[in-house]
């Protein structure tokens, strides 16, 4: 994603690559970021990397500011996306680990708003990142009828991360129809929409089943196909969700997308079978 965001950006003169993460935590979208700049060739490895992450969190950005704030052009700064004033220009305005998703749906148009407002007044051709948590996944598909609703981060193992925190929750079409609202609004155009999925079956609580108990632990038995001291059941990995009540397309995605995984994981058996 990181990837197709940057791409469409030649340097500019000086050939920076001006990033805002929004939501920086301690920092991952940093790392993220400058791994792929140099390892990605593609890319071209002489984008000269100036980013700013902003947090809410003094105590994130310290951290993140302890861990990164010595590289060059790199900056920690305390500030809530709903509020703030932003500095720009950027090329990228960048999220990662679902920050947006503490924003009511409200708020996340506002602050949209800002992100584009701070665009045209810099005259600036950019891409915006806003990663969200989705509405339809299989990790709560009981929860499937609310679009935001009290989620525990469980899967972090401290105490504070396990408190309920209200997080919003968003398919394709309202995550791009507030994006456009805020856009109309600013007068600007947006150029091209595109969304990922990045953890259809592997979401960090289809390992705890936190929201939807019965749910098998796909993310515990994919990652266990990638270590040589655990041998999998591969029969477990076989789609067999109980669907929510979703609109239709929701649904017939699934339908296909299960009929694909399970004969990826029968002809994975039958390979394995002739192996033995
Ligand atoms: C799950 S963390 C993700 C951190 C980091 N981007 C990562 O991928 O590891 C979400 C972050 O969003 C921040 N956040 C929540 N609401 C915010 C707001 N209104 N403005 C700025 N940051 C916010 C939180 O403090 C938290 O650090």
């Amino acid at each position: 994603m990181f990837k197709q965001a940057i791409a469409p950006y030649s340097k500019d003169k000086e050939g920076k690559l001006r990033v805002l993460d929004v939501g920086s935590g301690t920092g991952d979208g940093y790392v993220l970021l400058s791994t792929l700049l140099s390892e990605e060739g593609s890319l071209g490895s002489s984008y000269d990397l100036d980013y700013l992450g902003i947090d809410i969190s003094a105590q994130m950005v310290e951290t993140a500011s302890n861990l990164y704030g010595n590289q060059n052009n790199v900056r920690f700064e305390c500030a809530d996306i709903r509020t703030s004033q932003l500095e720009g220009p950027f090329d990228v305005y960048l999220s990662c680990g679902v920050p947006y998703s503490h924003l009511t749906h409200d708020e996340l148009c506002q602050a949209l708003k800002m992100i584009v407002t701070n665009a045209c007044e810099n005259s600036c051709r950019c891409a915006v990142v806003v990663d969200v948590l989705g509405r339809y996944s299989i990790e709560w598909t009981p929860k499937w009828k609310e679009s935001r609703w009290d989620y525990r981060m469980s899967f972090f193992e401290s105490e504070g991360d396990a408190e309920a925190t209200w997080m919003s929750f968003y398919s394709h079409q309202h995550l791009q129809k507030i994006v456009q609202q805020a856009a109309d609004v600013v007068g600007c155009q947006v150029e091209k929409f595109e969304f990922f999925d990045r953890s259809i079956m592997v979401g960090r609580h289809s390992s705890t089943g936190e929201f939807n108990p019965g749910l098998p632990q796909y993310r515990d038995l994919v990652n266990s196909l990638l270590d040589p001291s655990l041998e999998t059941e591969l029969s477990q990995l076989i789609f067999r969700v109980e669907l929510g009540s979703a609109p239709e397309h929701i649904l017939d995605f699934f339908g296909q997308f299960s009929g694909w995984w399970n004969s990826l994981v029968s002809d994975a058996t039958a390979h394995q079978a002739t192996c033995v």
